[in-house]
């Protein structure tokens, strides 16, 4: 067993613990020991740490991890230590009918374990002394180490920065993934996007990169809104000065945007995206909720004006052909990673990171370990 300094998750709003934990220095036969080099704090962490998700304590949260592997276990043929590494959060079984299909963010074997925290055999990896503690989505990058199925440690090019690289294991693939994969956005649409966070910024950096002719965000912080500008956006809209939908059919001469992306998580924004888009537009769900929120849309309008509302999960990404290709956008200069991390901490600054993403300030802090 080797040390792991972490930060545990006791119960619903109360601060995380620095602790010293416990993992096993030698992986399951189809398992990679990672040394997390850097961790994103998302708004998903969030959720669980406000009580918002029913999550199960003790546990390490993070899920937007990158480092250097350690250690692979005897069945692992394509990563080697050394090798620098992007965490995905949904490790892939590669023999379900989601898996076979393309999907591996729908894995069921993924959605029977990661989801719940565990491992493909369903148990933790992380120990407290004699307490097993889980790993939030099967990741759990608020740790030095973490043990993670070989399906979800990517590889990735050497020479990209580990704090950048980490983003990309969550905010950057939903946000770009949710324009490129889920909606398929062609070149000259209009675009709404709700929320100027680490995840809706992405799907500005998406939609610009798809050829999106006019890209609208909306904020209620005139400091994210100025964010959206810089990373894209043609138009911005503060959402608590002016009515969100009204204000998109000004802009697009009374027609509604072809998509809209929720990027926040609220129920009436959700129904916004619904609202302000056009005859045949789709509306794109990709901020997350709290347990049993539920949205009331017009089912007639739906199907009178062949409107689409979908929903979006890990920017329907394949993570090992999207990590590696978005880290090729950013190290080309083509997507802009950079700005995104606007604080660097060590994990004991973890609590504040938090207390920032409460009050909107700042696109990401990365921990650095
Ligand atoms: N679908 C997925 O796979 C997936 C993956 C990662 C995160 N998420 C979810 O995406 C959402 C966003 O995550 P994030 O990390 O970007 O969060 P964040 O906290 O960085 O950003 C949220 C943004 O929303 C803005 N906002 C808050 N209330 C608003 C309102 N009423 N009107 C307009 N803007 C408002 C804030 O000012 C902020 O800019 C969360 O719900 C998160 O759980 C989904
Ligand atoms: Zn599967
Ligand atoms: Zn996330």
């Amino acid at each position: 067993m080797i040390p792991v300094k972490a930060a545990v998750f006791v119960g619903p709003q109360e601060e995380l613990e620095i602790r010293e934990l416990q993992i096993s220095s030698t992986p399951g036969s189809q398992e990679v020991l990672v040394k997390l080099a850097a961790s994103g704090v998302c708004h998903s962490d969030l959720h669980a740490l406000d009580g918002e998700w029913d999550t199960p304590a003790p546990l390490v949260l993070g899920h937007e991890g990158a480092g250097v592997v350690q250690a692979v276990g005897s069945e692992v043929s394509d990563l080697e230590p050394g090798d620098h590494v992007i965490l995905s959060w949904t490790p892939s079984c590669g023999r379900c009918e989601f898996c076979v299909a393309g999907r591996p963010v729908l894995c069921q074997l993924a959605n029977e374990t990661a989801y719940q925290h565990v491992y493909f055999d369903g148990k933790p990896r992380l120990r407290d002394g004699e307490e097993d503690v889980k790993s939030f989505l099967a990741v759990g990058s608020f740790g030095e180490y973490a043990m993670v199925p070989a399906s979800a440690a990517v590889k990735i090019r050497k020479d990209a920065p580990l704090a950048q690289a980490s983003l990309v294991g969550c905010a950057v693939t939903t946000g770009i993934g949710a324009v490129v994969n889920t909606a398929q956005v062609e070149a000259g649409s209009t675009v709404l996007v709700v929320g100027c966070g680490g995840v809706g910024l992405n799907v500005v950096q998406g939609a610009r990169l798809a050829g999106a002719r006019q890209i609208i965000v909306a904020d209620v912080s005139e400091e994210k809104l100025e964010l959206g500008r810089t990373f894209g956006a043609t138009h911005t809209i503060n959402s608590r000065e002016v009515d969100l939908v009204e204000t998109v059919r000004q802009l697009t001469g009374g027609r509604g945007v072809d998509y809209a992306f929720e990027a926040i998580g609220l129920p009436f924004t959700i129904e916004a995206c619904y609202e302000a888009i056009r005859r045949g537009g789709t509306a794109v769900v990709v901020g997350q909720v709290a347990d049993g929120v539920k949205i009331s849309i017009d089912p007639f309008v739906m199907s009178d004006q062949e409107k689409r509302l979908i929903g979006s999960n890990y920017g329907s990404s394949r993570q090992s052909i999207d990590f590696p290709k978005i880290i090729d956008l950013y190290m080309e200069g083509k997507i802009d990673l950079d700005s995104m991390v606007t604080d660097r901490i060590g994990l004991e600054g973890v609590n504040d990171a938090f207390a920032r993403m409460r009050k909107g300030q700042g696109i990401r802090t990365v921990i650095e370990y």
